[in-house]
């Protein structure tokens, strides 16, 4: 079992678990086609949103393989929600895990995403002790691929037309990065987020 020791900080940014009232915040961006053009769902309803806000999504423990710890991201200063990411446990035996990361477009280019996604690097390799993070991607993913690149995660794979997705073969990248590695990285990245017992 993963048990995460939960919220988070860290300089400009709060990861929580997502509650009902942030559903309308969540479904402002999850319903937008360019933002779910490379997820694997289509733009969601607001009871979809809400659905899963009340179940896959308020999991505040892995007991589970392949089983995801859901956070929202919001922003410290204003207390706005910006985006959410998601840690997946994918292998017990080989401690493995996968990341994932969807921000509101009008907070692009700030960072945010790659402050989150370092955090929930450091809450699977520091917290829960896993080996192994992956992340997987559409090739066209460009933003999402920089993303993985700014926090030193290698990509590792390039599996050409190994997916029908959304009405026509994709290529999907595979990142990867292993707990020393991330222990040896510069500091910028890897120095561990504040944390707060609230
Ligand atoms: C993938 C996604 C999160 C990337 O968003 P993003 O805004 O590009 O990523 P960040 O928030 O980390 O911002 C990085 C950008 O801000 C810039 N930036 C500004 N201040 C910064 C800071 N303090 N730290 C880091 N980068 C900063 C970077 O240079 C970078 O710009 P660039 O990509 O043009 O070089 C976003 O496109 C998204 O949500 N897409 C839809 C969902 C999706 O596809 N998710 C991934 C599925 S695999």
């Amino acid at each position: 079992m993963l048990h995460p020791d939960l919220p988070i900080t860290t300089e400009r940014l709060l990861l929580r678990t997502v509650t009902s009232e942030d559903i309308d915040d969540i479904h402002a961006y999850k319903s937008q086609p360019d933002v779910c053009r490379y997820l694997p769902y289509e733009p969601l309803s607001r009871e979809a949103v809400a659905e899963r806000v009340a179940g896959l999504w308020a999991r505040t423990e892995l007991t589970e393989v392949d089983q995801g710890l859901n956070l929202c991201v919001e922003e410290r200063a204003s207390g706005r929600l910006l985006g959410d990411v998601v840690l997946f446990w994918r292998d017990a035996e080989n401690s493995t895990g996968e990341i994932g990361y969807v921000f509101a477009p009008d907070v692009a280019g700030h960072g945010y995403a790659t402050e989150a996604a370092a955090a929930l690097l450091r809450l699977a390799f520091e917290d829960l002790s896993l080996h192994r993070i992956t992340a997987q991607l559409d090739a066209r993913n460009h933003a999402s691929a920089r993303v993985l690149e700014r926090l030193g995660m290698r990509r590792e794979a390039v599996h050409l037309q190994d997916l029908w997705f959304k009405n026509e073969w994709s290529d999907t990248m595979v990142y990867a990065m292993l707990e020393h590695e991330w222990r040896g990285q510069r500091p910028s990245v890897a120095s561990p987020p504040h944390r707060s017992i609230v």
